[in-house]
């Protein structure tokens, strides 16, 4: 059957459509539509503008979704969209859309949940990993793990207490003058740097927990950036990118190696934004080698926001018969 995934959760406006056959899918088409230039003025994402620009786009997108997939509305099986959590305005745009879309054709709706479709993401990869698995949920507002003991049911069993890591990258990205969104940028200009350059605190909270926070990380180098100015010195910016890569991944890999040994999971599928990030990316990699767990990635084109996700992880709700109706409706809260 084919599924088209709809997503506009926060600054993309993405339609897909996939082919599903038992637990095996295949992307026919994935279409993205990013708002980032526009959000880029401001130095980050202005909702009002991001639920415009959806709306301008959304029709627009899925046709060019079904087109390249070269299908048509009556050959669908059902329509996936986000309904939760994101941005409240932007995520009205596209349940309404699906709604009116798949009422338009008669096809059966699902709602998904956007951290279940940034996990699903893992399924359109070479290797899709079955369940039982932990995932590890790195985006511009999340951070967290989760015990996936079927294609539908997570357990979060670690999450941040405060910001998220995309968000902490964001916002050293911004201070240090590199241009929105900044965790890519961050990324390689970490490459110019000594980790080990400026001290700063662990994401990673106490071993009694699987929690993180990001705040006091976050605040710690933002006082480093103040007091160079104080001073009247250059901010070291590439030390400082080093410095707190290192410990956004030191502390992730850390919470996420104690996650493994209290589930015992064999496979950890990595997803969400923030894991297009090439130090986590590697580094995680070693962790696994060592515990010898397989590690699932999406290449970068899946780690950030798209419809191909959404339809993967509605496709696994359709199965159950985890059906929505023209009721639904759209919110901005985490519920898993
Ligand atoms: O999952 P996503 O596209 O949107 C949300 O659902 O939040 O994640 C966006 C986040 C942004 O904070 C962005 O800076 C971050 O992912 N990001 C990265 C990298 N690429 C994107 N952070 C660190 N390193 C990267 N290479
Ligand atoms: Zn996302």
């Amino acid at each position: 059957m084919y599924i088209l995934g709809i997503e506009t959760s926060c600054d993309e406006t993405s339609a897909a459509v996939l082919a599903a056959e038992g637990d095996t899918l295949s992307i026919c088409s994935n279409i993205v539509a990013s708002q980032i230039e526009t959000h880029r003025l401001y130095g980050g994402v202005v909702p009002e503008i991001a639920s415009r620009a959806h709306i301008e786009a959304i029709t627009n997108v899925t046709a060019e979704a079904l087109s390249v997939a070269g299908i048509t509305p009556k050959e669908i099986g059902a329509v996936a969209v986000t309904s939760h959590p994101g941005l409240i305005g932007a995520l009205l745009v596209g349940v309404n859309f699906a709604k009116s879309f798949a009422y338009a054709n008669g096809l059966p709706l699902v709602a998904v949940n956007h951290i279940k479709a940034h996990v699903a993401a893992g399924y359109l990869t070479d290797t899709p990993p079955k369940p039982p698995f932990l995932a590890l949920v790195v985006s511009g507002g999340h951070t967290s793990l989760f015990d996936v003991t079927d294609y539908t049911d997570f357990r979060e069993i670690g999450a941040t207490r405060d910001d998220a890591a995309g968000e902490a990258f964001d916002k050293i990205g911004r201070v240090i003058g590199l241009p929105y969104p900044g965790g890519a940028a961050l990324d390689r200009l970490a490459y110019e740097g000594r980790s080990d350059a400026v001290s700063l605190p662990s994401p990673a909270l106490g071993a009694d927990t699987l929690d993180f926070s990001f705040s006091g990380l976050k605040t710690a180098a933002l006082n480093f950036v103040n007091h160079c100015q104080q001073q009247g010195t250059a901010v070291p910016r590439a030390d400082l990118a080093a410095s707190f890569t290192a410990s956004v991944v030191e502390g992730i890999a850390r919470k996420t190696e104690q996650a493994l040994r209290q589930t015992g999971r064999k496979s950890l599928v990595l997803a969400g934004g923030v894991a297009a990030n090439s130090h986590l990316r590697r580094r995680l990699l070693e962790l696994c080698d060592k515990m010898g767990v397989t590690l699932v990635v999406p290449p970068v084109s899946l780690c950030g926001d798209n419809g191909a996700m959404v339809a993967a992880a509605g496709y696994f709700e359709f199965q159950r018969g985890n059906l929505a109706d023209v009721s639904l409706n759209a919110s901005a809260a985490d519920q898993y």
